[in-house]
């Protein structure tokens, strides 16, 4: 069940996005949902985007019991240059956005040597194609008009170095990496920045059920177990928005151009085969490896 977010779940001070207007695509579930709530928690006006009315309304209802008149909705399928340009208008009718958060994402798990052309191009249209039209769509209003934005991106530390069974997302989210930081430098002396953060593992409907079938993200959640990451436990969607809320709030104006994981040091501890192999271990075990460290120690010096 969603709870919405208040200004008490999240350290920043309430009030901080007062006057801002920000676009969160996806806005209707997941990670969106948790971004979206936040920065209604904090005074901003949201306007979650998707492809599902019924969606879009329910997150709407809910978070605006606790932000009354805080979101509001559109639907928009990011896929479509027709659909933005429509939505956009519309929402610049009461004025310009202040920020975007790209956070509308496709993807499920699949052999690559199994894709289709189509298969690929279901996901990288949403996320390569769709997140760059978004991003156009606004960035020309604000050129034009001369408004000051933040944008967050929304991508995965497959980004960096490859998603085996993920390709098309993996590739789509390294581009967008480079979208951001492109446009970090070229529209810096706009006023328009650019961010991205890659979350590790908060437990989500929708990613669970094509990324990781028979595990149920629910459960995860109330668990709040993830024996993979070093905090042994997943993210929080307090944690969540507390991240994004800061990079779109005016006081962080000078971070830009700049790639957040959000992961427990997940990334780092994939890459570190030793903890893996030593995290359990007790005193007794520390105090035998280390005897049998000294032993080989004293054998070599022995020899020399
Ligand atoms: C292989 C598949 C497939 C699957 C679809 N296709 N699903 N191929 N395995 N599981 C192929 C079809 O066979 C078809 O190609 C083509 O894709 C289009 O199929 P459609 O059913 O028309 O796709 P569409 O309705 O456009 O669906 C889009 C979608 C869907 C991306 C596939 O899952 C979606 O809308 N997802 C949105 C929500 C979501 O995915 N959330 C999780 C995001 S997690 P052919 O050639 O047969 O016609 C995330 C995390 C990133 O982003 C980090 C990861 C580590």
């Amino acid at each position: 069940m969603f709870k919405p977010l208040t200004a008490d779940d999240l350290i920043l001070k309430p009030g901080l996005l007062a006057g801002e207007r920000i676009l969160v695509t996806g806005g209707g579930t997941g990670i969106g949902r948790m971004i979206a709530s936040g920065c209604a928690a904090l005074g901003a006006k949201v306007i979650i985007c998707g492809r599902r009315q019924g969606v879009l309304e329910e997150a709407a209802a809910a978070i605006n019991e606790a932000a009354p008149g805080a979101v509001s909705i559109a639907v928009c399928d990011i896929r479509s240059e027709d659909s933005i340009n429509t939505m956009l208008d519309a929402i610049w009718v009461d004025g310009p956005l202040t920020g975007l958060v790209n956070n509308a994402a496709g993807n499920f798990i699949s052999r690559t040597e199994d894709l289709s052309v189509k298969g690929f191009e279901a996901i990288t249209n949403i996320v390569f194609k769709g997140t760059f039209m978004v991003t156009l769509g606004c960035g020309k209003r604000w050129l034009k008009e001369g408004t000051s934005a933040s944008v967050v991106s929304i991508t995965a530390r497959n980004a960096q170095n490859g998603g085996p069974f993920t390709a098309p997302s993996s590739m789509a989210k390294a581009a967008i990496e480079n979208m951001s930081q492109t446009l970090a430098v070229e529209w810096g002396n706009r006023g328009i920045r650019f961010n991205t953060v890659s979350p590790g593992p908060f437990p989500t409907e929708g990613a669970h059920a094509r990324l990781l079938p028979g595990r149920s993200a629910e459960k995860e959640a109330e668990a709040g177990k993830s024996r993979a990451n070093p905090m042994g436990r997943v993210g929080k969607p307090e944690e969540m928005a507390n991240l994004v809320a800061f990079l779109l709030a005016p006081g962080s104006f000078f971070v830009s151009g700049q790639s957040i994981a959000i992961d427990g040091a997940g990334h780092q501890a994939i890459a570190a085969p030793l903890w893996e192999q030593s995290r359990d271990w007790g005193d007794e075990q520390w105090r035998a490896v280390r005897e049998g460290i000294r032993a080989t120690d004293s054998k070599d010096k022995a020899a020399r």
